[in-house]
């Protein structure tokens, strides 16, 4: 907890380091009620800041000192300063041993940021300055340091001691304890340092990599969960061999350690050689995790893997660089889960992610650039524009440059600064010089914060056969930014013809016979470009594929919509083209909700959805995607001022008009479905999820219809099937509907099959919490009293307080304010336990300017009463102070 104002820290003052480490020596005796932490820093005057011997200031928090000594001799509390948050010693040369001895506390660490315990056993969670509650030290990303750790532990309650690097040594103690030592050859800042010890099992495999070393694999767990673990090691092996043929990255250490821990504040922490995650990130069996959570384990498995090479060989200098190993290594997973299951898929999943929950960051008060420049708690900028609009920003260099450039870019940057801690402009500078590209203006995406707008006009003009497209690029004010300059916009297009034909894109100046798809790069306020040889009218397929984060309107007619859903080449835009059409018709909807008129459904709606319904030739996944309706979510993140009860109500009717209209094809495709997935063991493959996601979205539908043949359906995949995705499905199917007696029953029959699984109750938690039916806040409060529920998980807070507050936005923005007040409550208790989860549940309060005045003074208000509730952490000041600022 902090005492007095928390400092806002810029990267503008950002100096290097002092004093260096060139070895870290760390001795930890585990205990029941206190751990003792030994540690010999080698240390060194750096170089680079001249001559002197400036005091030196480690980094400590919560720390108690037990001893020190430097060079082996013990020093005495006159020869140092201890303060709550430092050390400071003078140091007598150039080069010095100090050592230090610490008591701290794991057994009550409910921060889960340091040294904790989570249930049996002992783990770590150091990104960012989570180390500097572990020993002092100077806990800071550009100190790098080859580290030798030794744990010492009850040998009955901790049989397996794990730490960074290989295994060197171990032995027996007096007392039935036992030790082992573990070295790391690689120097590493302190953030991905990692130590483990518990009564773990594990699986075991080996890899080979393309030069011949084999690596050992290892998972481990609980006992309870040693079933779950295949698909996080295929993804695993997976993985590896992708970072080999895409990016030419091998593995290093002779082996690779992958831990599961249940309290855990984020998916998961790439600690060199020993990575961490959150047991909802590792587990997975058919018949407790779905097909999505199969998709999230694939997807972290990799991305923690790949920070082995983009984040701990190249590391951050300081961490405001953080986007750099975090934006390129979700730019890294995306195209590894791409390869691995559908392609387009997986980018509406993330684009429809992005629009909805990072445009609606850099539309609030936390908006900040990919790369921020100024933070009060580093914690706080674990944020989506640092990860998803920083993968946007890789992914658009990448489509500059073109997958062969892109590769000779990221080969020169990993071969240039192997072992260094580095900035963005490194990163971009290697992508430059690879390719004598000059990328100073795409820069300001790093820079400036604020999602851009792209208008975009034609003019065809007969008589010339020249077809103009004009695009004039804006970005609205964000915090510190009032004005912003043109950013560097890939636009890639296509012309579509009368017959849905592509057509020649060839420029104004350009001679060749040209392609029909191709990426333009608009770097003007305002540019126009000029296509030449076009005949007749085309319609014209925008930012194909997302191709930059921008919010594009073209003024696009419904039919004209409907041509696109139909005939555009790019899968992404099909779909994007359903979608848009969505929206205005649901903006429709709203506005005669709002004035009072009686609704009517815009039919065209209807017979597109009714087109891809019944087009058995389209890939199933895309028909789900197709058939869902934006989320009220996102038409709130597309509203001036957010109606929600408009909203709510205006999607519910269409999804009510839907049915009535598309009982019989909806039915039809949920049965030949549901007869195969009853015939067909589960696999969690992209074609077979395909099927159920259709399965799924299309048995929602039905049970608005209440027919007593769809309940019934909804029974018998609830009871049949052999697989958590069609049982959590039927489940929420049922959840959501007015069958009392089925949904209760359904809802206890579930809780006493997974009562033992902590992870399924989640998903239990979750569908209820999320439940649209009136009476939301009640159900939410009286589940906080389930056994199975408790405030110092942080899955838990997710699956209920989290769920209710981001998905149920009904139930949540009641107009009496008793959601904002029940949020209030649990944020305001959750900021003494654990300051990052605290935090991060702020996030629906934030968007308070997007309500109407009733709501906007609520939510205020509920901001200001945590404000005045006491002593913050600096995670929840930062974030309550900006929003109200
Ligand atoms: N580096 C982690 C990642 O892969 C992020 C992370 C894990 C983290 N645990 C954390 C960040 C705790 C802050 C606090 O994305
Ligand atoms: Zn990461």
């Amino acid at each position: 907890m902090r005492t007095e104002q928390p400092k806002t820290i810029h990267l503008k003052d950002y100096q290097a380091p002092e004093y260096l480490i060139d070895e870290t020596h760390l001795t930890f005796e585990l205990f029941d009620d206190h751990t003792l932490v030994h540690a010999e820093l080698h240390m060194r005057r750096n170089p680079d800041r001249g001559a002197g011997l400036p005091p030196l200031v480690l980094q400590g928090e919560e720390l108690e000192l037990l001893s020190l000594s430097v060079n082996a001799e013990p020093q005495t509390p006159n020869e140092y300063q201890v303060e709550s948050d430092h050390l400071t010693i003078q140091p007598c040369g150039n080069n010095f041993t100090l050592s230090t001895t610490v008591r701290i506390h794991p057994e009550t660490n409910t921060a889960l940021e340091g040294l904790y315990t989570s249930g049996k056993m002992f783990c770590t969670q150091c990104e960012a300055e989570g180390f500097r509650k572990i020993t002092y030290y100077l806990d800071r990303p550009d100190v790098m340091s080859v580290f030798t750790t030794t744990i010492k532990a009850d040998k009955v309650k901790y049989p397996i001691l794990l730490s960074n690097g290989n295994p060197i040594a171990n032995g027996e103690e007096e007392g039935g304890r036992h030790w082992a030592t573990w070295e790391d050859p690689f120097k590493k800042p302190s953030y991905l340092f990692a130590l483990v010890a518990g009564d773990l099992w594990c699986i075991e495999d080996t890899y080979t990599t393309g030069s011949g070393r084999d690596v050992a694999l290892r998972i481990y767990v609980e006992p309870e969960n040693i079933g779950k673990l295949q698909h996080a090691m295929d993804s695993l092996k997976r993985s590896m061999r992708w970072d080999e043929e895409v990016y030419g990255r091998e593995y290093d250490l002779d082996i690779f350690m992958i831990v599961a821990v249940n309290d855990f504040n984020m998916g998961a922490m790439e600690n060199k050689g020993l990575n961490i995650f959150n047991s909802s990130a590792v587990l997975a069996s058919p018949d407790t995790a779905t097909d999505a959570a199969h998709q999230r384990v694939e997807a972290i498995v990799a991305h923690e893997y790949f920070h082995n090479w983009s984040g701990n060989r190249v590391t951050c200098r300081d961490w405001f660089q953080l986007s750099l190993k975090e934006g390129f290594t979700v730019f890294r997973d995306a195209g590894f889960s791409s390869d691995m299951n559908s392609e387009t898929v997986k980018r509406i999943e993330d684009v429809a992610f992005l629009r909805t929950n990072q445009f609606a960051e850099d539309a609030g008060p936390m908006a900040h650039p990919v790369r921020p420049d100024s933070f009060i708690e580093i914690s706080n900028f674990y944020t989506l524009t640092v990860y998803e609009k920083g993968a946007e920003v890789v992914r658009m260099l990448h489509t500059l440059l073109g997958a062969n450039g892109f590769r000779k870019g990221t080969d020169l940057y990993f071969e240039r600064h192997d072992g260094q801690a580095v900035t963005v402009e490194d990163f971009v500078k290697a992508l430059e010089d690879a390719n004598g590209a000059d990328f100073t203006q795409f820069k300001r995406w790093y820079s400036q914060s604020g999602t851009p707008r792209l208008e975009v006009a034609e003019a065809f003009d007969e008589q010339a056969k020249t077809y103009t497209l004009t695009f004039r690029q804006s970005c609205p004010p964000t915090p510190g930014q009032p004005t912003k300059e043109p950013f560097v916009i890939p636009v890639k297009l296509g012309l579509l013809g009368g017959q849905g034909q592509e057509l020649p894109l060839r420029l104004a100046g350009e001679t060749e016979d040209t392609v029909t798809d191709r990426v333009i790069a608009v770097t003007e306020a305002e540019q126009s470009f000029t296509f030449e040889g076009i005949t007749e009218k085309p319609l014209p397929s925008l930012l194909r594929g997302f191709s930059a984060p921008v919010k594009l309107s073209f003024p696009y007619t419904r039919e004209q919509l409907m041509f696109l859903m139909q005939h555009d080449s790019d899968g992404f835009n099909r779909w994007d083209a359903g979608q848009q059409l969505a929206v205005q018709v649901l903006q429709e909807l709203i506005i005669q909700q709002q004035k009072g008129e009686v609704m009517v459904l815009d039919q065209r709606l209807v017979e597109a959805l009714r087109t891809v319904l019944e087009d058995e030739r389209l890939d199933q996944a895309m028909v789900a995607e197709m058939l869902a309706l934006p989320t009220e979510a996102y038409l709130v993140e597309l509203s001036e001022v957010a109606d929600i009860d408009a909203i709510h109500a205006a999607r519910d009717f269409a999804r009510d008009e839907l049915v009535k209209a598309l009982y019989e094809p909806l039915w039809k495709r949920y049965q030949a479905n549901r007869e195969t997935s009853r015939n067909t063991p589960y696999v969690a493959q992209a074609d077979h999820i395909a099927r159920r996601s259709l399965q799924n979205i299309a048995l929602g539908y039905l049970m608005l219809s209440r027919k007593p043949e769809v309940v019934a359906a909804a029974q018998e995949q609830f009871d049949n099937c052999d697989n958590m995705t069609e049982r959590l499905a039927a489940l929420s199917a049922l959840v959501n509907s007015d069958f009392e007696a089925e949904k209760t029953e359904v809802l206890e029959r579930f809780a006493e099959r997974y009562k033992n699984d902590p992870l399924v109750m989640d998903s239990w938690f979750n569908v209820q919490a999320a439940s649209y039916r009136p009476g939301g806040l009640d159900r939410v409060k009286a589940l906080m009293g389930h056994p199975a529920f408790t405030l110092k998980n942080p899955n838990k807070v997710r699956a209920l307080i989290g769920a209710f507050a981001n998905q149920n936005l009904i139930n949540f923005h009641q107009k009496d304010g008793s959601g904002y007040r029940f949020l209030a409550d649990q944020i305001i208790t959750l900021n003494a336990l654990n300051p990052q989860i605290a935090s991060r549940l702020l996030t629906p309060l934030t968007r308070w300017r997007k309500y109407d005045e009733t709501r906007q003074q609520l939510m205020r208000g509920e901001l200001e009463r945590i404000m005045a509730s006491g002593q913050l952490s600096s995670d929840v000041y930062e974030v309550v102070s900006k929003s109200l600022a």
